[in-house]
């Protein structure tokens, strides 16, 4: 049981535009003033920039989706950690089920960019999780503790100052929810695996990722191994973001 201050943060995906991006996150940044939790935006590496003037003065984090493995050099189209810092990035998603599917991204690569990130003092999500066919087969505990490994033995002691995210695959954008006993028991099983890495496994935010929205929020919130949200659409719209912000407690 974990009493941390939760971690909510919105993985805008490849959606947005400068005047969208404004009218969002004016939104956001007014109605989250008493957030009892930390909020986050991963936006759009092109918009970084953008956001960190809109965020300026208020407690929204800023986060970006992905991450070079490499600090600089001849690697066309891809962006450093340093980069990222430049603009006050805080968060990077890694290893989101997106780039693993469509980028061919292992859990290698993926161990690796959370390293160039915690190098740089950014927190890297880790992004875990099943596809249907996993979880119809029994193998959802393989494969996340799998997927997880990877990170664990790439990054050592620094373990405990990443964040975890679960996103199982059939969840995402489906409107099909993981019940908050299903992601529970994916969550209890990534603590214990963390546990065992590090004695600071406790510290560690493991959010629940996929068709999280402002109906369901509160029960998965509420679960004692889910410290946050990692959410797609639904950080889109601000109504929708800030009511599970208000769950988020
Ligand atoms: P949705 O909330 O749109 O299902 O997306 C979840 C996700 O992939 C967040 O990274």
């Amino acid at each position: 049981m974990t009493t941390k201050k939760k971690l909510i943060a919105g993985n805008w995906k490849m959606n947005g535009g400068v005047a969208a991006n404004d009218a969002l996150v004016r939104a956001v940044i007014a109605g989250m003033k008493d957030a009892a939790c930390t909020v986050a935006v991963c936006v759009p590496a092109p918009y970084l920039s953008q956001l960190q003037v809109l965020r300026h003065g208020s407690s929204l984090e800023l986060g970006a989706q992905d991450v070079s493995k490499h600090e600089q050099g001849a690697y066309t189209g891809e962006v450093s950690a340093l980069m990222l810092k430049d603009f006050g990035v805080r968060y990077v998603i890694v290893g989101h089920s997106e780039r693993r599917q469509y980028h061919g991204e292992g859990d290698q690569l993926v161990a690796d960019k959370a390293k160039a990130a915690l190098a740089h003092g950014i927190t890297p999500i880790v992004c875990v999780g099943e596809t249907l066919a996993e979880r119809e087969a029994g193998r959802t505990e393989e494969v996340v503790k799998r997927q997880l490994a990877a990170v664990i033995h790439t990054n050592g002691h620094c373990i405990s100052e990443i964040v975890v995210a679960y996103e199982p695959v059939w969840a995402i954008g489906t409107g099909r929810t993981a019940t908050p006993e299903q992601a529970q028991q994916v969550h209890a099983r990534l603590r214990a695996q963390l546990q065992a890495a590090t004695p600071h496994a406790d510290r560690v935010h493991i959010l629940y990722g996929g068709s999280m929205n402002a109906a369901n929020a509160a029960t998965l919130l509420a679960q004692p191994d889910i410290d946050g949200g990692l959410i797609g659409g639904a950080s889109l719209k601000a109504p929708d973001f800030l009511q599970i912000i208000s769950a988020a407690r």
